[in-house]
């Protein structure tokens, strides 16, 4: 599989990287930005490079090795920019990717992986109905199947699986409050509840962008769970690990450098102000 992913060979032995590189956060679109937010507030002496593959974005309708190949070339870039550690930020990427790319890059240059956040709804769950809201992608691959497996059945509660392909279009486009989104909600969600299910996970980076106008809409209906602070945490821990933390406070705002593969990144600035919340200075860039 690896000849045709665009993964080069790399130096032997690998240089090692250094604390004070940055932290490389992938995402297919702005989604990941959800947990880039999260790095920033867990992790705030850290720089960070953003990739968001706009350019193909979105990716839960692909197929797998389409998605194989995006992620490949997409960790590829950020190794290449000189970081530290790869986030996938991204649930469709993770399902297909972080076997290979674990493989590939070894122990020099780690891999972080996201999987949606079921484990806490299973353990907090009343009625014992949880949903996930995730890609289409997402739901093929073998790393739901396995929290499902290893987290809910064993304590007997109902997984209902649901995706909509206009969600992530919407957060992109920033149209995430818009009545369309609301009413596209709706349609996935209102079975859900009808359904009994307490808890819905937000099983793609783009979905906490959506908390607040679901919450306007199931408002002591749904409890919502997402992954982003899990994997910050992880993301320390790793770091920690690899003696890659970088202690010394830097005295200022988090730097986020956002780089987008689409034909013009600074397009997105409205979208950007309005996701990036809180403290961080941040630059776009477009992928040369
Ligand atoms: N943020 C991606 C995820 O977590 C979005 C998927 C897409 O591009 O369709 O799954």
């Amino acid at each position: 599989m690896s000849a045709i992913l665009p993964l080069y060979p790399l130096e032997n032995p690998m240089p090692k990287a250094s604390a004070d590189a940055p932290i490389g956060i992938f995402d297919s679109g702005v989604g990941g930005l959800s947990v880039a937010q999260e790095i920033a507030n867990y992790l705030p002496n850290e720089r960070i490079i953003y990739f968001a593959d706009t350019a193909h974005v979105p990716y839960g309708a692909r197929d797998d090795q389409n998605i194989r190949e995006l992620t490949a070339h997409a960790i590829e870039w950020l190794y290449r920019q000189g970081c530290k550690i790869a986030v996938v930020a991204c649930n469709t990427a993770s399902a297909f990717s972080l076997d290979f790319l674990r493989e590939h890059y070894g122990e020099s240059f780690p891999i972080v992986g996201l999987v949606p956040a079921l484990k806490p709804a299973v353990l907090q769950t009343k009625n014992k109905v949880v949903a996930v809201l995730a890609t289409p992608a997402t739901f093929r691959g073998q790393l739901i199947k396995d929290v499902v497996h290893r987290f809910a059945e064993p304590s007997g509660v109902e997984v209902i699986t649901v995706t909509c392909l206009d969600l992530v279009p919407f957060v992109e486009a920033g149209l995430q409050s818009s009545d369309a989104c609301k009413e596209a909600l709706r349609k996935v969600l209102d079975p859900v509840v009808a359904r009994h299910a307490d808890y819905l996970v937000l099983g793609c980076t783009h979905y906490p962008f959506l908390k607040e106008t679901i919450q306007g809409i199931y408002t002591d209906q749904l409890t919502l769970v997402d992954s982003g602070f899990a994997v910050a945490r992880q993301t320390a821990r790793i770091l920690i690990k690899n003696g890659l933390l970088l202690e010394t406070a830097r005295g200022q705002e988090i730097q986020l450098n956002f780089y987008a593969s689409g034909h013009n990144a600074h397009a997105l600035e409205p979208v950007l102000k309005h996701l990036i919340q809180g403290k961080m200075s941040w630059s776009i860039h477009d992928v040369i």
